[in-house]
Formats: structure tokens, C-alpha cells, sequence
């Protein structure tokens, strides 16, 4: 069965705390944060104030995906939030060596590391850092916003991300943000998918119970 991770977007700040409590009632397995700083993607979302009063108000673990272009200087102002899963950009560094440096950093705060890449990123690429990372999170669109369609070749490669890490017996989970809702979430899940991002689909959803389980049951 596939884990659900609804996304605070696009629900506004002003609301979030509402949101989260009605999300607290659903089966969601974890919380999806997105911050956006209006320089890596166009958007800016989620302040940080914002999310430290999230995660005092969140039962649900907090899976905080970082769309910042400066990841090394902001991560560790994070950690207050207790994050279960913290997931930084592949393109947001350019040295390679910072990069290494920053998945063991986080990685030795005993919080799982999450590697985000852009549709445009070659799986390949990251190849190398996949004995690093605990999650790898493919974007089935282009960062900054909900509510756009889930991009089809999203499904080649988590399938080829699936094998390479079949093949070298890591233990990686594959997370899918973007676009993903009732009517693809079983071709993703069947692909090698273990978490999903839900932005619109559960905040559109009239009953976010019945929803959620909708979902988990397609992937039983
Ligand atoms: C996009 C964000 C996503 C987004 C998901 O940049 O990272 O998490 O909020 O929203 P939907 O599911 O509507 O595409
Ligand atoms: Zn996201």
C-alpha cells in the first residue's frame, strides 16, 4: 500500500493550522511542507515561523521538502521542526562536494534524507549519491506550484530509479510530488513509488477520510 503524504499547499497559512488538524483525522502517513523561497522556484511559501508553528501543532511526521537555492545555510534552522523526512534539491548545488557534505550532515541528525530532482534531471545524475540518501523525491512537475498534470514520463523513471536500486539492494524510498490524484496514483504506485505527494487532489477532495483511503485502497 502506498504511504500519502498531503501537501500544505495550496491550502493558504492563515488556514494551515485548521488544515492540519482536519488532516490528522485522515490515514495521511506523513505531512508534505513545502517551502518555496522565491529564488529557486518563482513562489514563496511556508515561512519558516509558520512551519515551527506546524510542527507544535502537527501530530502527523513532517516530510519538509526544501525548494531553496541555499539549502546549506538554511537546512539546520530546520531542525526545531523535528523533521521526519528532510529532502533538499540536486540542482540547488552546484559543488558536488557540498552536496556529499550536506546529505551526511543531515543524515547524521538521524533524520531520513530526501534528494529531490527536477523533471529535467537525468536519474544518472544522481546515481552516485543514492548510497547517501535515504528517499529520493522525483517531481512529476516542475517545482513551484499545485495544481499542475502530472508529467506521463514520471512513470520511466521511477521505474528506472526502482531497478537501479532493486539491483544494488539499497534502501532508498521513491517519492512522487506533483500532479498526482485518483486517476494516476495506481500507474505511479505500480511503477516502484513508496510515498505520493497530494497537494490539490486532497485539498479539493470533499471528504479528506474517505479520500485518502480511496487512494490506499487502489494500491493495496
Ligand atoms: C510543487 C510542490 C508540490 C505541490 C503538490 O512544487 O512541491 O508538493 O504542492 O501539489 P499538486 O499535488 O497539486 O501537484
Ligand atoms: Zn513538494
Amino acid at each position: 500500500m502506498i504511504k500519502i503524504s498531503p501537501s500544505t499547499n495550496p491550502e493558504k497559512e492563515e488556514n494551515l493550522i485548521n488544515y492540519v488538524k482536519i488532516l490528522e483525522q485522515t490515514s495521511a502517513d506523513y505531512l508534505h511542507c513545502d517551502v518555496m523561497d522565491g529564488v529557486f522556484v518563482e513562489n514563496k511559501c511556508l515561512s519558516y515561523n509558520k512551519l515551527y508553528e506546524v510542527s507544535q501543532n502537527s501530530t502527523i511526521a513532517l516530510d519538509v521538502h526544501l525548494m531553496v537555492a541555499n539549502p546549506i545555510q538554511v537546512w539546520k534552522k530546520f531542525l526545531i521542526c523535528k523533521p521526519t523526512i528532510l529532502t533538499i534539491h540536486y540542482e540547488a548545488i552546484k559543488n558536488k562536494a557540498h552536496l556529499i557534505y550536506l546529505l551526511r550532515e543531515i543524515k547524521s541528525k538521524h533524520i531520513m534524507v530526501g534528494l529531490s530532482i527536477k523533471p529535467s534531471t537525468e536519474i544518472n545524475e544522481i546515481k552516485q549519491y543514492l548510497p547517501l540518501v535515504d528517499l529520493v523525491l522525483i517531481m512529476s512537475v516542475e517545482p513551484g506550484k499545485s495544481g499542475q498534470s502530472f508529467i506521463k514520463s514520471s512513470i520511466n523513471r521511477i521505474e528506472y530509479l526502482k531497478q537501479i536500486i532493486l539491483e544494488n539492494n539499497y534502501n532508498i524510498k521513491i517519492e512522487v510530488d506533483g500532479g498526482i490524484n485518483e486517476n494516476n496514483v495506481k500507474d505511479v504506485y505500480n511503477a516502484g513509488a513508496n510515498i505520493v505527494v497530494m497537494g490539490s487532489a486532497v485539498y479539493n477532495s470533499a471528504n479528506k477520510i474517505d479520500y485518502i483511503n480511496k487512494i490506499k485502497a487502489l494500491t493495496k
